[in-house]
């Protein structure tokens, strides 16, 4: 399984990369905003540090059109940018176009495994059910991810599975055993992932032992 980072933060991104476990990186425009930055900087920056794994910029018009001309701009940036379309009826519509002209296409804000449908059809290059959010209104999350990858199975998409909203841990456990390509997530997740209080207590023991043994 891939790990992505969700962020537009440089700072995250280098951390990310020191922990040797940074595949990839999803940009989203809240995660822009929170720079602090121009959208032009903060893409610049994150091209120089991520030069091979793909980089997920979203568009901001909302029409098909405008979504397709901001689409190959995006793409016109670097081969490793992948271009982040909503998953609208103007979205899909858009994805198809940009997915035929060879860019990669994520699709986002994907909320039901029957819109993951509608945007493999449509030749998205990665699928992104945001489970958190799901989770949030008191819906099950991951039973999509469980869904999607099924039909996908069963129809043989080339779509990856990218597990988005992610809010801890557990997510990442049931995204591993779901079969899940690709899943997304802050910092401070990866982060959590490497810890465990009995390994802390662990080497605490052996080093203490380690001091009696005869030099
Ligand atoms: C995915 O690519 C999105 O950027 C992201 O996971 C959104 O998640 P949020 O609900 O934490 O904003």
């Amino acid at each position: 399984m891939k790990f992505f980072l969700d962020t537009a933060k440089i700072e995250e991104i280098r951390r990310a990369k020191e922990l040797g476990m940074l595949d990839g990186v999803t940009t989203n425009p809240s995660h822009v905003a929170a720079t602090g930055k121009g959208f032009r900087q903060v893409v610049d920056e994150i091209l120089a540090e991520v030069r091979e794994e793909p980089v997920s910029l979203e568009v901001v018009a909302t029409d098909t059109e405008g979504m397709v001309r901001e689409g190959r701009e995006l793409a016109k940036l670097a081969p490793n940018v992948v271009v982040k379309v909503p998953t609208t009826v103007e979205g899909v519509k858009a994805m198809k176009v940009l997915s035929q002209e060879g860019i990669k296409v994520n699709a986002t804000l994907v909320f039901s495994s029957l819109q993951a449908l509608l945007v493999a059809k449509a030749g998205a290059a990665y699928v992104s059910p945001f489970v958190g959010r799901l989770d949030g209104i008191g819906h099950d999350g991951m039973g999509i991810v469980e869904e999607i990858r099924q039909i996908y199975d069963n129809y043989d998409f080339a779509t990856e599975i990218l597990v988005a909203a992610v809010r801890h841990p557990q997510h990442v456990l049931q995204a591993a055993l779901v079969g899940a390509d690709v899943i997304t997530f802050r910092l401070e997740t990866l982060e959590q992932l490497f810890h465990h209080p009995m390994t802390d207590v662990g080497l605490e023991r052996f080093l203490k032992d380690w001091e009696k043994v005869p030099q």
